[in-house]
């Protein structure tokens, strides 16, 4: 098709930049004011909690749906403006798996090929191509009906990879798959990502944008609240320090919310409370990391416990793990 274009295009452009982008729902915010700049080539993850706006995001990215405000250009296409150039470039692998059980998986790539336009002998060569790396050369005739989640999911890439697309948007690509079937689709993405496609993927599995990734993108309540490289990541979360202070007596549980919520108000930490060990975690926020020295944020926390008459058996510091930093960026305050 026009492969020539868009590797002219992609030379010197962005394959997909959102700018200002934004979806309302009624009074709900579900994307507010999202900026992404993916380069040509890169595998970039959408990481956020369930509810964060990923697939709002990659729905108005996918021309699906139509944004609130701001706007975005696929390989230099103008999305808004120019929508049929730009559903000519990428191809998405949404959550609902597309495709008809009725059929043999050669007969679901030869249906697709068809809607495409693609030349008969052009779309065999291609099939077969397809089968061989997702590795379902052998089950080419076999009815869809009778494959696994994993082999399901494998279809739909070598579907959505039928026209050579630029780009390719996946929403959580291995949600409900077991842990073999998840391997096998991230060797497909890493395969992919080899030859040059450009990927935006969201999920939910911090272990997933880390073992995928080039780069990564924390996406909470719509907004981008991180991004950068896995190591740039964990650089920003270097001088985060967390205490955790195992209580000597147990509160009752309204008492303990209330002065957990009170102690996030003013320490300006992340405060949660873990029923089972008896003990209050204190996370350092981003904003404070700069400017508070380790020492004052322990001073800070044991005044209060003093303030609070709390007495304590264990109090201990340590550098989070970057789940713990995850969790706190894509989680809103826990109060017990
Ligand atoms: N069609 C809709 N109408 C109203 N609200 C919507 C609609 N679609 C999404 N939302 C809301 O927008 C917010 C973001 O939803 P979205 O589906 O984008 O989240 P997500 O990050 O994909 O979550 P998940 O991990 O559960 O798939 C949520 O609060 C959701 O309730
Ligand atoms: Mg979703």
């Amino acid at each position: 098709m026009h492969s020539a274009k868009i590797l002219l295009i992609m030379e010197n452009v962005s394959a997909i930049k959102a700018i200002d982008l934004t979806k309302h729902f009624g009074k709900r915010v579900a994307v507010d004011r999202l900026n992404i700049d993916i380069h040509p080539g890169e595998l970039y993850a959408l990481l956020g909690d369930n509810g964060a706006g990923k697939t709002t995001t990659l729905n108005m990215l996918t021309t699906l749906l139509k944004p609130s405000a701001g706007e975005f250009y696929i390989c230099g296409y103008n999305g808004i403006t120019h929508s049929e150039d730009t559903k000519g470039v990428f191809s998405v692998v949404s959550q609902d798996v597309a495709i008809y059980n009725e059929l043999t998986a050669y007969e679901n790539l030869q249906f697709i090929a068809s809607l495409y336009g693609l030349e008969k002998e052009k779309a065999q060569v291609r099939i077969q191509e397809l089968l061989a790396q997702a590795d379902l050369s052998d089950r080419a005739n076999d009815l869809v009906s009778t494959f696994s989640g994993g082999m399901q999911r494998k279809l739909t890439i070598a579907i959505a990879l039928l026209h050579k697309p630029a780009v390719l948007f996946m929403d959580e690509p291995t949600v409900g798959l077991d842990p073999a079937a998840r391997r096998q689709i991230w060797a497909t993405l890493s395969n992919l990502r080899e030859e040059g496609v450009t990927i935006l993927l969201t999920t939910h599995y911090l272990e997933e944008a880390e073992i995928l990734a080039d780069r990564i993108g924390i996406i909470r309540q719509g907004k981008l609240v991180a991004e950068g490289t896995i190591d740039e990541l964990r650089d920003r979360i270097k001088a985060i320090r967390n205490v955790e202070v195992r209580l000597d007596k147990r509160l009752a549980i309204e008492e303990i919310n209330t002065k957990i919520a009170h102690a996030h108000s003013i320490l300006n930490m992340q405060v949660s409370y873990d029923n089972v060990h008896n003990t209050i975690l204190f996370v350092q926020s981003e904003e404070t990391k700069n400017g508070t020295k380790l020492i004052s944020c322990l001073e800070h926390v044991l005044s209060w416990l003093k303030e609070e008459n709390m007495t304590f058996t264990s109090f201990s510091t340590n550098e989070p793990s970057l789940e713990e930093v995850f969790l706190a960026m894509t989680k809103q305050a826990v109060t017990a």
